[in-house]
Parts: C-alpha cells; structure tokens; sequence
C-alpha cells in the first residue's frame, strides 16, 4: 500500500438512523419517553429525512461516497402488534432504490435502539416474545427491500441499549443498575440476531453476509507504563465488548465496528475524566489511536471482515472534525496494513440528527441541519471527507498525527505507514 492509500474498492460512507433523522415517530417507545419529560427535546420531525431522504442521498453522493446506511424504524412499520404498514415498508424501499440508483451501495440495519410502544410496555428487550416478534418483522420487511440493499446488519449496539436502559436509566425503560434485567436483554438481543439472519439467509439464499454493529470503546490504562489492573481492563472489555459479541461468535458474517472514545482505566474505574483535553462538545475524549485498537482487538478475536460503521465526535464549530478524520482514519490505515480485514468507514454521521438523551444540541453531522428550515450545508470537514473517499487516500499535506495526546509515539512506527 503506497503512503496513506487504502485498498481498491475500500468502502467510503456515512451511517445515520431511522428515529433520529427521520421524524415523525410517533409509534416508538422515545416518543413517550419524550412525553414524559424524560428528555429536553421532543424528537418531532427530526432532520424530515422521511420527506427529504432524496437531499441526503445526494450530499452523499456530492462527498463521493460509495455507502449509505439507514435503519428501519419497527414501530412504523408494525405500530401494532401483527400490524403491519405496508406503506411504510414501500417507501424504505423506495428511499433505497433511489440511494442505489444514485450509484451509492446501501446499508440496512434492521434495530436502531427504538422499539413499538407495545414491545417496551410488554418488558421490552427483557420479554421472551421480543426475539420471535423481531423475526417476524424482518421476515416481513426483508423480501420488499432485499433487491435495493447491499449490506445487512441485524442489531446495533446491543451493549449501549443494556447500558443506558439497564445501568444508567438514561432510556427506555429507565432501569438504573439492573445487572440481571440487562444480561437477560443480552440473550434477547443475541437470540434476535441469530433469528433475523436465520430468515434473511432462508429468504435470500444461505450465502448471504449478513452482520451486526457493536460499538468498542479502547480500555487502557490510566497511567502510562503502570498503576492498573490488567484484570480490570480484561473486565471492561468483557462486559462491554464480548459478553455480548461472544454469545454470536460464528454466526455474524461481518462486524461493524464503532469507535468514539478510549477508558481510561485505573481499578474499577472505568471512563476517568482526567481533565485531559482534547475532548469533543460532548465532553468525550479523543483518543484516535483507539480505532486501531478496538479494530485489532476484534479482528484478533473474531476474524472476520470488519467495517467501521461509526465513528464520529460531536462538533457544531467544525473546529475539530478535520482532524479527528485525518487522525482516525490513518490509524485504521494501520491496522489495515497490520493484516485486519477491513472493507470500509462509515462516519457518523453524515447529518445532524437527534442524541437521544441529549436532543438535539450535539452535532454529528458532516453535514449541518437547519431544525427550522430542514436546510442541509455541507461543512467543510464534510468537504474533506469528501476528498478522502473520492483519492481513496489522504490528501498530500495534510499529515496525521499517530501519537498520544501527551505528544509520546504510541505505537513503534510503522514502515507502511509512515510517520509524523
Ligand atoms: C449510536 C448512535 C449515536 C452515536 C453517538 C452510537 O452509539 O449508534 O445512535 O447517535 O453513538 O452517540
């Protein structure tokens, strides 16, 4: 691989999600959530993608992108148990019709987080119906979409879901440290994977590569060359990353992987704000070096071909977008050169949309939205990202920076690669 190029047919593309573009949810269990006053913003008509999908695909493909992924909202399409609106599935495929006859390659992810109002007020992902009512939507849905979708993803995030439903009661259903009700979502979630590719497979021919997404935060520890417990970081990874993704091993064909933040990890501490900058609007950390490694922690795992399907900082000055790419993206660099199959990067996101918890002040987008006027603007990182997908390289003078905040190189430099 010369300098900084990725692999021909690499996979440029920006994810998004049904509930926090689309508008007009008014079926989900958010939208009660939201009644209820659990969040400052109503979700309402969201970025109006449900009516504006066609401006999307094409900022999509001005940026030259090769993927476009959206989610399927199930309490649109089944806002009643055994109901189901075939209109809505008709207008998913047409919106991916459009996406592919616009030259983009699409992305489906079949469970975005929301769920029917009924499925949340039966237990949600804790009652043992869940897994069978979710094949049933995808065996209705799939059929419909199948000619206009390239890549099939079931479950997103299975962990984040348990965290903030389960632990932090920050979503639906607000359980706060709910260990076993949270495990138990876990073998719902697994056992709903393993039942939609079961279908999609029996639907649309036993090849088919069908995947899931799951976010993997880098633990590390706190202190350089000390003070931690391996055991600790060894926990960490397991609750976050394999207690969930272990329970499917060998039955995902490909796996999406999310980054957005490293852990620093000191005892049973986990995410230590230690004040050090940069961070995003979130108060996040930005660590970049922690896309190699929950890329290569996965690929050693599992093996099988990966797509970073997230990855993204929340940002409404566009002040730090640029760089957080540059330096993410030359770290898969290395892990691609390293021997990890991965076929392509998925931003998150490429418009502003709805946080969940936090409404809608965070600003994901490569692309910037008007919540009065639903006008889209391009931001210039979202014109470097461009630039990235369509050279399929980084651009000539523009350097990454592969090293630790705290300025120490932290990795042995890489031939392949390059150095800063
Ligand atoms: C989720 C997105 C979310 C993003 C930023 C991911 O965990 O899949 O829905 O907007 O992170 O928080």
């Amino acid at each position: 691989m010369a300098r900084w190029r990725f692999p021909d047919g690499f996979l440029w593309g920006a994810s998004t999600s049904s509930y926090q573009i689309e508008g007009g949810n008014s079926a989900a269990d958010w939208a009660v959530w939201e009644a209820e006053g659990r969040v400052h913003d109503s979700c309402g008509a969201a970025a109006d993608s449900w009516n504006r999908y066609a401006e999307d695909v094409e900022l999509a493909v001005s940026m030259g992108l090769g993927v476009y992924r959206i989610s399927i909202e199930w309490s649109r399409v089944e806002p009643e148990p055994g109901h189901f609106d075939d209109d809505a599935i008709a207008h998913y495929a047409e919106w991916l019709a459009h996406a592919r006859a616009r030259g983009l390659q699409t992305m489906v992810v079949l469970w975005h987080f929301t769920n029917p109002t009924w499925l949340t007020e039966n237990g949600s992902w804790e009652w043992d119906e869940a897994p069978a009512r979710f094949e049933a939507f995808v065996r209705r849905v799939v059929p419909r979409l199948a000619g206009n979708v390239d890549w099939w993803a079931t479950i997103n995030e299975a962990n984040t879901f348990a965290r903030h439903g389960w632990l932090t009661g920050e979503w639906p259903p607000g359980k706060r440290l709910d260990y076993p009700g949270g495990f138990r979502v876990y073998a719902r979630l697994a056992d709903a994977h393993r039942r939609a590719r079961s279908a999609i497979r029996e639907l649309l021919g036993a090849s088919t590569q069908v995947g899931l997404t799951h976010v993997v935060p880098w633990t590390h520890p706190a202190e350089r060359g000390g003070g931690f417990s391996a055991g600790c970081i060894a926990f960490w990874d397991w609750l976050t990353t394999f207690a969930f993704l272990d329970k499917v091993r060998g039955e995902f064909d490909w796996l999406g992987v999310q980054y957005y933040y490293d852990s620093p990890c000191k005892t049973l501490h986990y995410d230590i704000d230690d004040g050090t900058p940069p961070r995003t609007d979130m108060g996040w950390r930005i660590a970049p070096e922690g896309l190699y490694a929950a890329v290569m922690l996965c690929w050693r795992r599992y093996g099988v071909p990966m797509l970073v399907t997230e990855n993204g900082l929340a940002d409404a000055a566009d002040a730090q977008r640029s760089r957080f790419l540059l330096d993410h993206v030359a770290w898969l660099h290395r892990a691609i050169a390293e021997g990890a199959d991965v076929r392509g990067y998925l931003h998150w996101s490429l418009l502003d949309n709805f946080e969940w918890a936090y409404g809608f002040g965070p600003r994901f987008g490569l692309v910037e939205v008007d919540y009065e006027t639903f006008e889209r603007r391009l931001r210039p990182s979202g014109e470097l990202f461009g630039e990235i997908a369509r050279a399929n390289e980084l651009p000539e003078g523009l350097r990454p920076d592969l090293r630790y905040a705290d300025g120490q190189p932290s990795l042995a430099p890489n031939p392949d690669a390059g150095t800063p």
